[in-house]
């Protein structure tokens, strides 16, 4: 059987997953605990990888080294960047890039030094199956998970699965004039978080199969925090354990 690696920067996105969770053994690494076990009959680690870039690397190393897992996935929450990304979509990132790294003039902007690259490629057959997945729990499961008062406060209406761009830089990005910038720079990305790229970055380099998914908590503009704080507590345990429910009986 495959083991899954699954890892969040946040509790509450995983706290609805590590409650479903059987037969969960425990181990501390380097800060962090690792849960393994089994959820939804397939063998998994769940592990709260902590905030930005460098959190989730170290923690993608340890999950591919300590626990050999055959796949990576990483679940949370994201700033709607492209026009058409609205709270409460669902974004699966086919390509992951850092739009805080920058060596240039020794390296062009966003490439990776020594990498060759500035854009690292999801798990095709991986996403595929988590964008299948996504549709299916918006479809399904979102109605009875999200109630109708939640809908109203968040101004959700019928949430829609992107595929494309993941921006990730160690920034909350929370002014109007800070997402333009990166719509600017990177005009198709959909959306920026602070992990995604730097997963990516580690699995390239150890051959290892990933795949991201994002829920949008806000719009990184100048009600980010306040927007991503409530979405927090009230929306993305749901999201996260919906889609991975519906991913992990694919597997
Ligand atoms: N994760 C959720 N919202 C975000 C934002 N606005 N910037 C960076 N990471 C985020």
């Amino acid at each position: 059987m495959l083991r899954i690696g699954i890892m969040a920067a946040l509790y509450e996105e995983i706290a609805d997953l590590l409650d479903t969770m059987e037969n969960v053994v425990t181990r501390r690494i380097g800060m962090r605990d690792y849960h393994a076990g089994t959820l939804h009959g397939q063998d998994c680690v769940v592990v709260l990888a902590r905030i930005g870039k460098v959190a989730a690397a170290a923690t993608a190393v340890t999950l591919i080294r300590e626990f050999s897992v055959d796949r990576l996935v990483f679940t949370g929450l994201a700033g709607g960047v492209a026009s058409h990304v609205n709270v409460g979509d669902v974004v699966i990132g086919t390509a992951l890039l850092q739009h805080d790294l920058d060596a240039s003039p020794l390296f062009p902007r966003h490439e990776i030094p020594l990498l060759s690259r500035s854009r690292i490629l999801a798990d095709s057959g991986l996403s595929a199956k988590l964008e299948r997945a996504a549709q299916r729990y918006l479809q399904q499961d979102w109605a009875q998970d999200i109630s109708p008062a939640t809908r109203e406060a968040f101004r959700l209406s019928v949430p829609r699965v992107h595929v494309g761009l993941i921006i990730s830089g160690d920034q909350f990005v929370n002014r109007v004039a800070s997402v333009r910038a990166l719509r600017e720079a990177l005009p198709d990305a959909l959306c920026v978080e602070m992990e995604g790229a730097a997963v990516a970055q580690v699995c390239h380099e150890y051959g290892a199969r990933f795949a991201i998914v994002r829920t949008v908590s806000d719009r990184a503009d100048d009600s980010a925090s306040h927007d991503f704080s409530g979405f927090l507590a009230a929306v993305a345990s749901h999201y996260s354990a919906g889609i991975l429910r519906q991913v992990l009986d694919t597997l």
